[in-house]
């Protein structure tokens, strides 16, 4: 079982990617990739607007993010919430590389096949805002519709874990490393929890 945590954030030190290396150092053998670092296009190209008409071939980075996927069972992913969303580094990452053909396709008849059925996938949001907020708004139902429905069981994969860490920019530095813990510890252990499930 292989896992890969891909982070959305343009600062190495961010409280993101210290979340994210976390998650990473507590699943134990994670892949990491950087999407800012790596210095992923998300702009959506005539390229892939080509390939989702059935056109053209798979732009090279694109099929280099969907091999690294394919070699992964748990997808984990994690970033700051903006504007009750992700960051759009990562929903350009999501449109360019869960495309037609790889995440999806449709079959000779017409059928609408879900092709990512053997990945697992598990959301990590840091958001400045506190749970109540979250729930007065409804933006733990959007997550759930926009990402886990919209985006990851429209793939046929499984949504394994959505873990938040609320307040980031104003919880003491004490507490939210406390909750770094909390948080990576519960991701571990759906991932490990799933491992174990497909082996039996
Ligand atoms: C462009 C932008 C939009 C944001 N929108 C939201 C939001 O909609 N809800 C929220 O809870 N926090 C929002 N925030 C706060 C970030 O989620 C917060 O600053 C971030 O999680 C802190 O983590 P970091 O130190 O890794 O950047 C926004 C921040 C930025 C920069």
């Amino acid at each position: 079982m292989t896992s890969l945590v891909v982070v959305s954030h343009p600062s190495p030190d961010s409280l993101t990617h210290h979340v994210a290396h976390a998650v990473a150092r507590a699943i134990g053998d994670a892949g990491f990739a950087d999407l800012a670092a790596e210095g992923f296009d998300p702009r959506f190209s005539e390229a892939d607007v080509n390939l989702y008409q059935g056109k053209g071939t798979t732009p090279p980075d694109v099929a280099a993010e969907q091999r690294r996927i394919d070699r992964a069972d748990n997808l984990v992913l994690v970033f700051p919430m903006y504007w009750w969303s992700m960051p759009a580094l990562l929903k350009g990452w999501i449109d360019r590389v869960f495309v037609s053909g790889w995440a999806y396709d449709y079959a000779p008849g017409g059928e609408f096949v879900k092709k990512l059925d053997r990945l697992t996938v598990h959301v990590v949001v840091v958001a400045g805002d506190d749970a109540d907020s979250f729930e007065r708004h409804r933006i733990h139902e959007a997550v759930r519709t926009q990402i886990e429905r919209g985006i990851i069981e429209y793939c046929g994969a499984r949504v394994g874990s959505t873990t938040y860490l609320h307040e980031s920019d104003t919880k003491s530095r004490e507490t939210l490393a406390d909750e770094i813990v909390e948080l990576s510890t519960t991701v571990a252990e759906r991932v490990s929890a799933r491992t174990q499930l497909s082996f039996s």
